[in-house]
C-alpha cells in the first residue's frame, strides 16, 4: 500500500535495527484518512471472503479493526489487557508473550462476542514475533470461529511472526512488510 510506505518513510523514526516507531500516525495519534483507506484495502483484500466479525486488540489493533468494520459492515471484537471492571468472567483468556517488554499478559474477549456461527479477521497494527495474534487465534479457537485470515499494517519480515503464521496454513495480508531497519534506514520488502 504505497500511501503507507509513504507516511512510513516521512514520518516514521527508525530507533534501532528492530523498532519502528509510527507515533504521529498509528501508535500515539491516529491519522484518520490513512485509517480508512488501510480499512478500505484490508476489506479489499479479504473480499473474497464472508467476514462476520473483526478481532483486534487493544490499543492500537482498534482503529485499524473499525476502519474495516465500517467498510464491509462488520462489528469489531477487541481484546482486553487488563481486566474491566465490568468484565470478571464469561471470558475467552489467552496467555500472551511480549518479547519486546519481557513480559507475559492475559488477554481477555468477552463470550457473548464471538460464537462458532462467527467468520472472523483479526487485525493487529504490528506483526513480529506474532505473540499477540497466536493469543486471538487461540481464544477465535475456543470461541470454535472460522479465522479466514491475518490483516496486519505494518509487518516487520526480519522477524519470525509471518512465517510462522503463514507456515501454519493461516492467510497473512499485510500492508506494509518491512525487509530491514538497519543504519536507520526503512528497506521495504
Ligand atoms: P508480537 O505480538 O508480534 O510478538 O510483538 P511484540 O510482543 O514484540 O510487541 C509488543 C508491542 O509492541 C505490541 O504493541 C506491538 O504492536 C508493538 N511493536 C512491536 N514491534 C514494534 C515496532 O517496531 N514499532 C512499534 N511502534 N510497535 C511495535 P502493544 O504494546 O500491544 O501496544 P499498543 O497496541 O497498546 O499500542
Amino acid at each position: 500500500m504505497e500511501l503507507l510506505k509513504e507516511k512510513i518513510v516521512i514520518e516514521g523514526k527508525v530507533l534501532s535495527d528492530t523498532v519502528l516507531k509510527v507515533d504521529s500516525f498509528l501508535n500515539l495519534q491516529i491519522d484518520p484518512l490513512l485509517m480508512k483507506e488501510i480499512g478500505e484495502e484490508f476489506a479489499n483484500r479479504f473480499k473474497d471472503e464472508v467476514i462476520t466479525k473483526v478481532l483486534t486488540i487493544e490499543s492500537s489493533g482498534i482503529a485499524p479493526a473499525t476502519m474495516l468494520g465500517l467498510t464491509i459492515g462488520a462489528p469489531v471484537v477487541f481484546a482486553r489487557k487488563k481486566k474491566s471492571l465490568t468484565l470478571s468472567d464469561n471470558l475467552y483468556t489467552s496467555k500472551v508473550y511480549s518479547f519486546t517488554k519481557k513480559e507475559t499478559n492475559e488477554i481477555s474477549v468477552s463470550k457473548d462476542f464471538l460464537s462458532p456461527d462467527d467468520n472472523v479477521v483479526i487485525i493487529d497494527d504490528f506483526l513480529a514475533n506474532g505473540e499477540a495474534v497466536k493469543g486471538l487465534l487461540d481464544i477465535a479457537n475456543q470461541a470454535g470461529c472460522k479465522v479466514v485470515g491475518v490483516g496486519i499494517v505494518i509487518e516487520k519480515g526480519f522477524q519470525d511472526g509471518g512465517k510462522v503464521l503463514r507456515d501454519q496454513g493461516i492467510r497473512v495480508e499485510s500492508l506494509a512488510i518491512i525487509n530491514s531497519l538497519n543504519n536507520g534506514m526503512v528497506e521495504f520488502v
